[in-house]
């Protein structure tokens, strides 16, 4: 079928939720503008929204490449989603500074320094986006299954315990108005055991009256189990009983399920077998699509990913479109399943 005769995702799914993708500001015209504005309606930056792009030096705010994005979204009719404000990588140093410039270690006084730096922080970009953005990350990855407690042991942690959480959620809904939302995003979320970690702290923030209005799945996943359909489908109802919306972030179905494999050519069969995985995972999303506002994918195209280089160097391909920029087996997977080969 040629390109410009086929369904547009946006449309196959307009009854369930928003389809979006990840991009960087050189991809917002030519051949890549085209796909992008064809089959998604949101976008989110795969890079140049997180703090070390935004402000790599105190005082020092890069605004040209998340405005151009944003001019973008507005030219198409597209939602956009802001990711991250606060993270523990991808953060400059500078925020960790104490005031005599070393590096800080826990104490009242850091901690004040910390968490005033971080209102300030979210308050400028907050105030300058809070127009434009219709779902912001606000915290990403705070979760740590491997620590007793089930929180990440980062610097914002170990300086300010979850008040960095909490401020931040806090500062964004101050300043962008009750209408904005606002979510906490995560890796593996729906696996048992993080999830119920990542539960209990929401219930927590929900409970002492912090503003959460959803739950940001990065759905990061390989191509077998996990996450099994069962556990994909009972964490969103444990969210959506909390009254939060679920959203999927960063999608991509990698062709491996582990992190040693390493393939020179990607067959056939395994494509098909990926468009499978997207066809289930997509069937328990559309079953659910009422607690569900959204689904992105981590790129537009294999032409563009970060599994190239995660978690080791090798060829992957985990996007519904090639790297030609043509249709794979993962995008029938969820527009016609039917124009599937038989599996294997
Ligand atoms: C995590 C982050 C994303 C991105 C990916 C890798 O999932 O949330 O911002 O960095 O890793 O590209």
């Amino acid at each position: 079928m040629e390109q410009k005769e086929l369904p547009a995702l946006k449309d196959v799914l307009k009854e369930d939720f928003f389809i979006g993708a990840a991009v960087t500001p050189g991809q917002l015209d030519g051949v890549h503008r085209d796909l992008l504005t064809k089959h998604f309606n949101t976008i989110v930056a795969e890079n140049v929204m997180k703090p070390e792009w935004l402000a790599p030096e105190p005082d020092l705010f890069i605004w040209e490449h998340v405005d151009k994005l944003i001019s973008f979204s507005q030219n198409h009719h597209m939602k956009i989603r802001f990711h991250t404000l606060v993270w523990h990588n991808q953060t400059p140093d500078w925020f960790f500074k104490d005031k005599n410039g070393n590096e800080m270690t826990p104490t009242e006084e850091n901690k004040e320094l910390l968490l005033t730096r971080l209102k300030t922080y979210i308050t400028t970009v907050v105030e300058r986006y809070r127009d434009d953005i219709h779902y912001w990350d606000v915290v990403n990855e705070v979760i740590d299954p491997d620590q007793p407690n089930g929180m990440r042991q980062s610097k914002w942690y170990q300086i300010t315990g979850i008040d960095f959480i909490k401020v931040a959620f806090q500062t964004v809904r101050q300043v962008a108005g009750p209408d904005t939302k606002l979510y906490i995003n995560d890796f593996n979320s729906m696996r048992p055991g993080k999830r119920e970690f990542l539960f209990e702290l929401v219930k927590d923030l929900l409970d002492q009256g912090i503003p959460v209005d959803g739950i940001g799945h990065q759905m990061h996943v390989g191509i077998e189990e996990p996450p099994t359909l069962v556990d994909v489908e009972e964490t969103l109802k444990m969210f959506a009983d909390l009254d939060l919306d679920n959203q999927i972030t960063e999608m991509d179905v990698s062709v491996y399920n582990n992190s040693t494999d390493k393939y020179d050519t990607i067959s056939e069969d395994l494509l098909v077998k990926q468009g499978y995985r997207y066809r289930d995972l997509f069937d328990v999303f559309r079953k659910n699509k009422d607690m569900i506002s959204a689904v992105v994918t981590w790129g537009i195209a294999d032409d563009h990913t970060w599994k190239r280089h995660f978690p080791i160097d090798r060829l992957d391909l985990p996007l519904l479109f090639n790297e030609q920029l043509q249709v794979k087996d993962a995008f029938w997977g969820i527009v016609d399943p039917l124009q599937l080969p038989a599996k294997q």
